[in-house]
């Protein structure tokens, strides 16, 4: 049998962002750590992944930093570029959608649509917007519902009432893009016929699905939009950031971006060769049916990867000689939130790769996301999760037991892997252990059971510290020396296949580790044999795996949430004079009690400058009325007095609101006294 050979790909990240934790779980460390187990079985094979350069948010970035689309394709590109590579993915070719070699590529499978007569023209009315001076894509559009009134629905349907309409109905339309009124202007588009294909692409999914077992919530999607039946699809956009569209009478037009990015996996390969001068052997991939294709993504990505992808192959491969491969699983996972909710960097919610890797090490957040994938369900990160991760599991389980040979080795054998000697029961057993876990293990990745093979990983580590712990080597090495080198020796074998089994995972480490064994790694399937041979010189420890400080996490914690909104605050400024005529006052709480009718407001009788008086305050729903009594808080002292459900307010208590908007009242120690005045 020759060498299997696969390509792998990874979604192309939009080049309008950072890339954060949870791209990293869903689309990128899976894909990675799968790719290092194949090239450690002896499998030729292809990472695939680039940047996906066109589409409006790049133009919207641009107009609101005055800056070239180009310019902000350029940024990005980078820095994500930067952040993958430190996080230790190890593509062949991180390419970039706005190459000359993607715009060709994708011309040309749009020319051959049209030469086979698949394109249809189509004029619609369009909403254009003459200040942006641009066509405006449907999520720039918002308007009351002409059915229900809902004032955020969307050019021709509203969320709020599921209804669907012609976007002429849509009442008070207005541009997300300069807040004008968008006129509606004809425009017309090309089509791509997915409906004609609909039978087809059901059969390859059933198909691959049967042959490859693909993941529920994958097969489930398909289902869902086979159900709802395919449409035909505009695949050209008004817009002068993309692909040109490559007909005549077609200025202005660019191909719709998801209709070229996936073919950016094609061109990004075609750019890979190239550059090693052997311009025709990409199609040895991508033109074998012998190769297997595997498309990792997050779940967003589903329906362009197992319809849209596979349906314009499909188109091609009708009208050309040449065939192109369809995937042969496309295993997307869910989502990783951040904390309990989603990432939002508006919010502060999250936090970049680069910043991440400028505090911890790459090694220690990949295992971390490795054992808490979401292959199906979302999962969350956690800080004290991570820490406990780090501290728990590679410097106390993983890190220790390495730790704990070496020294071993060192101080009672000069450094070298020892003799193995007469075997008991307990040396058999681990050495059977050793020699089952990497087929067991590369069965898992095989199948994409990421997180499983990682805990099995790990287990091999456990393994070994019980083994360790079981067969006592500080009591044989004053009994029997032959008895504590066959411990040793057997230990150092199991450093040796950990090494291996977690090159896909922590790759930094392992190339420590390897370092530290004065030895290279061997084939996947040889790895869990006696690799070291006994006499064979090992080198120096080096420090694995630092613990996390609790500081430190605690430090990330509260960070949460804080927005740079300091940056943007652009305040109308008052002068000193102003500050003073505001007379703040501390005032002690008398009484408290509800007020009928109203679930919000607590009438308080306080004592502050000018003796008592009586404030509403809307602080029901934070406080119960005896939780404040006698509380020293802070007033406006000189409000005008005003009514509140026909009860007099003269003055006003200051309270802040925490994340979750809950009210807490400013408030001071009993030292301070009554009507003192806060400066
Ligand atoms: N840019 C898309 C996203 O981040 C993914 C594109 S995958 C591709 O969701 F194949 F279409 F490029
Ligand atoms: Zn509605």
């Amino acid at each position: 049998m020759g060498k299997e050979k696969f390509i792998v790909t990874s979604a192309l990240p939009y080049a309008n962002g950072p890339i954060h934790l949870g791209h990293l779980s869903g689309a990128y460390l899976p894909a990675d750590i799968f790719v290092r187990y194949k090239r450690l079985t002896g499998a030729d094979i292809l990472y695939i992944c680039g940047s996906d350069e066109h589409g409006v948010p790049i133009t919207i970035t641009a107009d609101k930093e005055k800056i070239t689309p180009q310019e902000v394709i350029d940024r990005f590109h980078n820095s994500n570029k930067n952040a993958f590579e430190k996080f230790g993915m190890s593509f062949d070719i991180y390419s970039r959608t706005s190459l000359p070699i993607h715009h060709e590529t994708a011309q040309t499978f749009f020319k051959s649509y049209h030469t086979q007569g698949l394109l249809t023209e189509q004029k619609s009315l369009q909403f254009y917007d003459e200040k942006a001076k641009m066509f405006l894509p449907d999520r720039y559009v918002e308007g009351t519902c002409p059915k229900c009134g809902y004032e955020e629905a969307r050019s021709d349907e509203c969320e709020k009432c599921g209804s669907l309409y012609d976007p002429k109905e849509l009442v008070n339309p207005k541009s997300k893009i300069s807040g004008e009124s968008p006129k509606l202007k004809e425009t017309s588009h090309w089509f791509f016929p997915l409906g004609k294909f609909q039978e087809r692409l059901k059969k390859y999914v059933d198909e691959q699905n049967k042959k490859f077992n693909w993941k529920d919530n994958v097969a489930a999607y398909c289902k869902g939009w086979f159900k709802d039946g395919l449409k035909d699809r505009a695949v050209t956009r008004d817009l002068d950031w993309g692909v040109k569209v490559p007909l005549e009478n077609a200025d202005g037009k660019a191909l719709y971006v998801w209709f070229e990015a996936v073919l950016g996996y094609i061109s990004a390969t075609k750019e890979l060769f190239a550059k090693r001068g052997e311009d025709d052997e990409w199609k040895k991939y991508w033109q074998d049916e012998n190769t297997r294709y595997i498309a990792f993504i997050g779940k967003d990505n589903v329906v362009f990867h197992t319809i849209i992808f596979p349906a314009m192959l499909m188109a091609w491969n009708d009208g050309n000689k040449e065939k192109f491969l369809l995937p042969e699983n496309v295993p997307a996972n869910e989502f990783l939130n951040f904390e309990g909710k989603k990432f939002s960097k508006s919010r502060g919610w999250g936090i970049d790769v680069e910043e991440f890797l400028n505090l911890f090490p790459a090694d220690s957040l990949r295992y971390a996301l490795a054992s808490n994938l979401p292959e199906n369900k979302d999962t969350d990160f956690y800080w004290k999760e991570f820490q406990l991760k780090n501290n728990s599991e590679l410097a106390d389980i993983f890190g220790n037991f390495i730790n704990r040979t070496f020294t071993f080795a060192h101080k009672h054998f000069n450094g070298q892997v020892p003799e193995l000697g007469q075997l008991k029961p307990i040396d058999n057993e681990m050495i059977q252990f050793l020699n089952d876990a990497p087929q067991k293990i590369g069965n898992l990745l095989d199948t994409y059971h990421v997180k499983d093979a990682v805990f099995e990983i790990m287990n091999v580590a456990r393994a070994g510290n019980k083994y360790f712990n079981d067969s006592e080597p500080w009591k044989s090495i004053k009994t029997s020396k032959e008895e504590c080198g066959t411990t040793i020796n057997i230990c150092l074998q199991t450093i040796f296949t950990l090494a291996e089994l977690f090159e896909p995972v922590i790759p930094f480490s392992s190339r420590k580790i390897f370092l530290m064994l004065n030895t290279r790694a061997v084939k996947w399937s040889e790895s869990g044999k006696m690799n070291l041979n006994s006499g064979h010189k090992i080198g120096d420890a080096y420090i694995l795996f630092t613990k996390i400080e609790d500081a430190v996490i605690e430090t990330q914690i509260s960070k949460l949430g804080v927005t740079n909104e300091i940056a943007e605050y652009n305040p109308v400024q008052i002068d000193y004079e102003q500050f003073q005529k505001i007379d703040l006052r501390v005032a002690k709480v008398l009484s408290a009690e509800n007020i009928k009718k109203s679930n919000k407001l607590l009438k308080l009788e306080v004592e502050s400058v000018g003796g008592k008086r009586q404030i509403i305050a809307g602080i029901a729903k934070h406080y119960k009325p005896e939780d404040i009594v006698g509380k020293r808080v802070v007033i406006v002292a000189n409000l005008k007095p005003a009514k509140l459900f026909g009860l007099e307010s003269e003055g006003m208590v200051l309270a802040a609101e925490d994340k979750n908007g809950k009210l807490e009242l400013v408030s001071l120690s009993d030292e301070i006294a009554t009507a003192s005045k806060v400066k």
